[in-house]
């Protein structure tokens, strides 16, 4: 048996094993992209965003969820709504009025979209509401909200 290996083929391995690891680092990077991890789909963790006996009718508490803003509004009638700032048009950040929401307007400032206290477009480009959340009021009165199962 011959041990000695040619010069050839010891420099070939010296190419062949960086360029196999060049060449998989962008395959397993499109791989995590088509097949992405479960942890990348499951659901946002549910998230405490104040207390609904701290809020009068038309007050609003923002917060970030899901890795975008949102709010959650108390209605004239006590009750919760919450959803993201997220414009349904092209997605711009809606921007909230300072103080109580009674009777004001929610505007998106990139193409001059309109939204009730409630999320809902009333002008403008937006095609549809803002997109809500589900919400929880605990015992306590905590206003829980998470992501709406579809
Ligand atoms: S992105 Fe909001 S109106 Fe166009």
């Amino acid at each position: 048996m011959d041990n000695n290996v040619s010069r050839r083929k010891f420099l070939g391995g010296l190419v062949a094993v960086p360029t196999m690891a060049a060449l998989a680092a962008p395959l397993a990077a499109v791989g995590a992209y088509i097949y992405p991890p479960d942890s990348f789909l499951q659901p946002p963790a549910p998230k405490k965003v104040g207390n609904i006996n701290d809020l009068k009718a038309w007050d609003y508490i923002p917060f970030g969820y899901n890795q975008a803003p949102a709010m959650v509004i108390k209605t004239d009638t006590g009750d919760i709504q919450s959803f993201y700032l997220k414009c349904t048009h092209l997605g711009c950040t809606v921007e909230v009025p300072e103080g109580n929401l009674d009777g004001k307007q929610l505007v998106c400032p990139c193409h001059g979209g309109y939204f009730d206290p409630l999320g809902n477009n009333t002008g403008g480009p937006p095609p549809t509401p803002l997109k809500q959340l589900a919400v929880t009021i605990e015992e306590n009165g905590d206003i829980i909200v998470e992501e709406r199962m579809a």
